[in-house]
């Protein structure tokens, strides 16, 4: 290896033993003073913005209700944006008419702040919020909107510098040490800058997202898992604690919370995390994500699941919501059944007490702008027209 970069390599590891978690860059700006090592690629926290399908107008004319009005005195109603979305005037009115949470569907994911760039330049962990994501933030604030933080400690969506030697995408992985205070100047500088920026602009967080595996023996085998065990949930939340705006509720949130497999359940181990959590004031909610399907699960399951964690005495919110169906009238039909059945039991449930739901999400707008649109999960259909689901959720 030539001599220079061995000196880049010293001051590489020197600038790593002082740092700390000082001052950070939060805001998209190339560096002024050359960087003491070049970056291996560009700053990719500031990628293009997806060309998103432009939805064809116009929604129905003169809805007359409102998803969150309706349910103003049970929970908030919100739906997950994508910067790129915001700018067709029609998908922002009707998230303005219907919804009074949002969630950043990738804009605030661990890909998107952390910043490789600014890390190797200055030898720590540096978290950057570009454009991408502080239009999305500017239009919540601008239009009082609240959002749910989502998501802090992910094994996807996650960049493998974050874990590995002078944040090269190459290294070995760091230490158990060293993967504390990256995880501690994340955490940290994310929560500073919104806090800053955007004071009582978020009510929740995703603080660790899908830890478990849906079967075998329980944990996925992600970066966080390979360098601390199973410790990296519980480190999670206690510097999310630390560091969270007081009044901001943390949330562990997770997919196919409801599922059997052989003995052990997925809903068994959230609610044993849960507990212990919470046994240390660490956690106020489990984020159920709600990817569903007519056919699975069954209404009473899931319900079932939304009781048995409101009874460890914790929020539930409903984070991810959408339910595939078949692409025609009757899958539409079979959707809004479904979904009527769902919301008549969480409702009245919330409503007596047996469960303590917070906040529904919808994971999209319209079918279009889905994740999954081409099996129609969502409540409006490509031309933001609402389905027969939206009126059964109203129901
Ligand atoms: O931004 C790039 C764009 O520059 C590039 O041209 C394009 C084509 O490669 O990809 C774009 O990134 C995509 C990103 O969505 C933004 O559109 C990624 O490839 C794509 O993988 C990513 O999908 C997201 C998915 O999470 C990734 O895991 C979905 O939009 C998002 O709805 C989905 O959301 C997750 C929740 O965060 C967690 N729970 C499950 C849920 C569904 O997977």
């Amino acid at each position: 290896m030539k001599k220079t970069t061995w000196s880049l390599l010293l001051l590489c590891m020197l600038g790593l033993l002082l740092a700390g978690c000082g001052k950070e860059t939060t805001e998209a700006e190339k560096p002024t003073a050359t960087p003491a090592v070049t970056s291996e690629a560009e700053p990719t926290n500031t990628p293009e913005p997806t060309s998103t399908p432009e939805p064809t107008p116009t929604p129905t004319a003169g809805l007359t209700e409102s998803l969150y009005q309706h349910y103003a005195d049970d929970f908030r109603f919100g739906t997950c944006v994508a910067g790129a979305y915001l700018k067709y005037s029609k998908v922002s009115e009707l998230v303005l008419q219907q919804f009074n949470s949002i969630t950043c569907e990738n804009e605030m994911k661990p890909d998107a702040l952390l910043d490789q760039y600014q890390s190797r330049a200055q030898g720590k962990v540096v978290v950057t919020f570009s454009y991408n994501t502080t239009r999305i933030l500017d239009w919540a604030k601008q239009n009082n909107l609240k959002m749910r933080g989502h998501v802090l400690v992910w094994h996807s969506q996650t960049p493998e510098w974050f874990f590995r030697e002078g944040f090269r995408n190459d290294g070995a992985l760091v230490s158990r040490e060293e993967m504390l205070i990256r995880m501690e100047c994340y955490i940290q500088q994310v929560f500073a800058y919104c806090d800053s920026k955007y004071p009582g602009l978020f009510y929740a967080w995703d603080v660790v997202n899908e830890a478990f595996t849906d079967d075998g023996d329980g944990l996925r085998n992600s970066n966080w898992y390979k360098i601390f065990g199973e410790d990296f949930i519980t480190e999670a939340f206690r510097l999310a604690r630390k560091y969270a705006p007081s009044g901001v509720k943390l949330f562990y949130n997770d997919f196919n919370t409801y599922i059997n497999y052989s003995n052990k359940t997925k809903t068994d181990r959230i609610c044993n995390l849960v507990t212990k959590l919470k046994a240390e004031g660490l956690i106020d909610g489990v984020g159920m994500q709600s990817h569903l399907d007519v056919s699975f699960p069954s209404a009473d399951a899931f319900v079932n699941t939304v009781n048995r964690f409101s009874a460890l005495g914790v929020e539930v919110q409903i984070t991810e919501l959408d339910v595939t169906t078949k692409p025609n009238a009757a899958g539409w039909e079979k959707q809004a059944k479904y979904l009527e059945s769902i919301f008549k039991q969480i409702v009245k449930n919330d409503r007596n007490k047996t469960a303590n739901i917070t906040s529904v999400t919808v994971w999209g707008v319209s079918d279009k702008l889905s994740w999954r649109g081409s099996q129609h999960p969502l409540l409006f259909d490509d031309n933001l027209n609402p389905k027969p689901a939206y009126y059964s959720v109203l129901q």
